[in-house]
């Protein structure tokens, strides 16, 4: 029998600590409350500055029925744009990324400049005031090096992120890392069973047979603490400080992006997350050898960050629609690092892209299975915490719906 309840009774039926009810993930309603409370009003992570280096670099984000245009303008600053034309709504810039002094409406050929005025539109009347029909602004802000989108027009402040995360960030020197490589992965899921995903580890060792050779995040917490600590005690000397924020989600400061960092070691043995457990690439920042730890990093809700001692990965996950989701992985290396010489693209790749085509499998049957009507709610473990909270998060985003509130 379908499930006629209210939202509202939905949300409040909700067990803590268990995973979400099938509507959930299926009922179109609910799809449409997150993409406003939350999807549109949160930082998503929109790539790394030095992909807009110079004047009149783009680049361009899709996520679910929003395009967002991301250029550095002629002076130098870089803005966002909605992908919208003001003229009749066409897509502007059908490019992933390039270099240009203007944008050419493919439809009828208005023409926008890099700072999203409009400086071209053929045959309209003559009191036609073009200044009225710039592109309209995206909210974007730049942490550490790291580029944020934001859909709306009174994001949450990445100030309390931006001050606790400019130590640990500095530590790997993320303002002069650059993208050695980049690559989307397209789930047909709903959404939120990637973000659920990546943040549990329950699933490691039966999933990820060669990440959980290295990696120690899926052991127990007792287990954890003991192979944590040929890490500490080497870190100091590697030039790493013991760093640690938990205020993602509903842990984070009233008005601001929540956000975590936290170093956890890999298996003795270890240095970096590659097919051998070798360095794959420079030692990042002002490290001086490796500790054999991966630093996780989260701003806001669906953009993470992996740091290795040599290189970094960044993972996006973002709605496509109701039913599907993508992750874009950027794999990060310091900036004057060489490809060919100092690193192979195709070795830095490798263990995550890997990973995620795992990732992909199990999370495309999470949702095949959630949408039985067999399915029913299952409680989770206590490595699935995080998950919890995301959870936990979401329905009190949901919660302040106007629709759900009134
Ligand atoms: S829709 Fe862009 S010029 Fe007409
Ligand atoms: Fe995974």
């Amino acid at each position: 029998m379908d499930d006629k309840r209210p939202i509202r009774e939905l949300i409040a039926c909700q067990k803590p600590g268990w995973s979400l009810e099938r509507r959930f993930y299926t009922d179109p309603e609910i799809y449409k409350l997150e993409i406003d409370q939350i999807v549109m009003r949160n930082w998503i992570f929109a790539g790394h500055e030095s992909q807009v280096a110079e004047s009149g670099d783009f680049k361009v984000l899709n996520v679910a029925s929003e395009s967002a245009i991301i250029v550095r303008g002629q002076d130098g600053k870089i803005r966002a744009f909605a992908n919208t034309c003001r003229h009749r709504g066409s897509l502007v810039c059908l490019e992933p990324s390039g270099n240009t002094r203007k944008f050419e409406c493919p439809y009828h050929a208005w023409v926008y400049d890099t700072e999203g005025k409009l400086i071209g539109a053929r045959d309209m009347p003559a009191d036609f005031n073009k200044e009225k029909f710039a592109l309209n602004p995206v909210s974007i802000d730049v942490v550490h090096g790291l580029m944020f989108i934001c859909f709306c027009d009174g994001p949450p402040s990445l100030d309390s992120a931006k001050r606790d995360l400019a130590e640990p960030l500095a530590m790997f020197d993320f303002e002069n890392l650059k993208v050695a490589a980049t690559k989307t992965y397209p789930i047909s899921a709903n959404w939120k069973l990637s973000v659920e995903n990546y943040v549990e580890c329950y699933h490691c060792a039966p999933a990820h047979s060669v990440y959980a050779k290295m990696h120690t995040l899926m052991l127990d917490a007792n287990k954890q603490k003991r192979v944590q600590g040929h890490m500490l005690e080497k870190m100091p000397a590697c030039g790493l400080k013991v760093i640690s924020y938990d205020c993602a989600d509903i842990n984070a400061p009233p008005g601001q992006q929540g956000y975590t960092y936290s170093r956890t070691a890999m298996f003795e043995g270890y240095k970096s997350g590659s097919r051998d457990g070798e360095p794959i690439a420079p030692l990042l920042g002002n490290l001086s050898d490796y500790d054999g730890g991966g630093s996780d990093i989260s701003i806001g809700p669906v953009s993470f960050f992996l740091a290795y001692s040599d290189h970094v990965v960044g993972y996006v996950f973002t709605p496509v629609d109701q039913t599907h989701c993508q992750c874009q992985t950027y794999w990060m290396v310091r900036s004057d690092a060489v490809e060919g010489k100092d690193y192979d693209c195709k070795e830095l790749m490798w263990l995550w892209d890997t990973t995620l085509y795992a990732d992909e499998e199990i999370i495309v049957n999470n949702w095949k299975g959630v949408q039985s009507r067999y399915y029913k709610p299952g409680p989770l473990s206590g490595m699935e915490k995080s998950e919890a909270r995301f959870i936990s998060w979401v329905l009190h985003e949901l919660r302040r719906a106007p629709s759900i509130t009134s």
